[in-house]
């Protein structure tokens, strides 16, 4: 899978390549992560790559231009190519949204910078866009690192032979299980003894407890969306209101 990044800032990405799980799949020749300079493609002895905005206000506005060459200035992998602006503005980006995206060959991730990007780019030159949350960063260099951070990592063979992504937060529309290691006792705290059992029906009934526990605790939003199975529905139902609460600073 191939990623092409349109930024100002092509520099803020090296470390990020280089260190992360994605990083190590563009090792592996896994996925492919390139980086286009948007200054290279802007007009005039100084490059501008924003102006002023029309109507007057604060800031400045990138401009449609560069962003427009620069994005039909690359080799497209087709309709297996999608090109995307990212933006406060954009459809949330989820785990599913990220499925989706690793089954492309092609993600074009337009990183916008200043008060915003002229308008008519949305029109011209993506397809479509997205936002990391809702909050407000400085550009969208992070927000692409985190697309394709998440995205990669679902591309086949990035994760080795690492734990499946299939057990993720978020893979069942539920929060993880907690996890422990070494020590045994950590300032007073014991690792749960049933994860010390070798019984492992018993772990993994102890472990989708938790991750029903955890998630109704902190983020009853995704219970309501996620698929319970007739298990799932009888530990929820063996939960009593006091314990939840008890629970809810886990
Ligand atoms: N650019 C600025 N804020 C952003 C956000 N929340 N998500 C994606 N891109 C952004």
């Amino acid at each position: 899978m191939r990623f092409d990044i349109l930024t100002l800032f092509p520099e803020l990405f090296a470390s990020f390549v280089k260190e992360t799980i994605p990083g190590r799949a563009v090792a592996k020749g896994l996925i492919d992560i390139r980086l286009v300079d948007l200054r290279s493609f802007a007009r005039g002895p100084h490059r501008v790559t924003d102006d002023r905005p029309y109507g007057g206000g604060y800031g400045m506005v990138m401009k449609a231009g560069p962003i427009c060459r620069a994005v039909e200035s690359l080799e497209r992998a087709g309709d297996r190519s999608r090109i995307i602006l990212l933006s406060p503005q954009g459809e949330p980006f989820t785990q599913a949204r990220a499925w989706e995206l690793s089954t492309l060959e092609q993600l074009i991730l337009v990183c916008g910078r200043y008060e915003g990007v002229d308008e008519r780019l949305r029109t011209e030159c993506v397809d479509m866009e997205l936002s990391i949350g809702d909050y407000v960063l400085s550009g969208g260099e992070t927000a692409a690192m985190v697309v394709v951070d998440a995205v990669s990592r679902l591309v086949p063979g990035v994760l080795g032979g690492e734990r499946s992504n299939l057990e993720d937060s978020f893979e069942d529309g539920l929060l993880e299980y907690p996890h422990y290691t070494r020590p045994r006792v950590f300032r007073n705290q014991e690792v749960p003894p049933v994860l010390l059992s070798g019984d492992h029906e018993k772990i993994r009934v102890w472990r989708r407890t938790q991750a029903l526990k955890r998630t109704l605790a902190r983020r009853p939003d995704l219970l309501e969306r996620a698929e319970l199975t007739e298990e799932d529905k009888r530990i929820l139902a063996g939960f009593g209101q006091a314990e939840c609460l008890v629970q809810s600073d886990e």
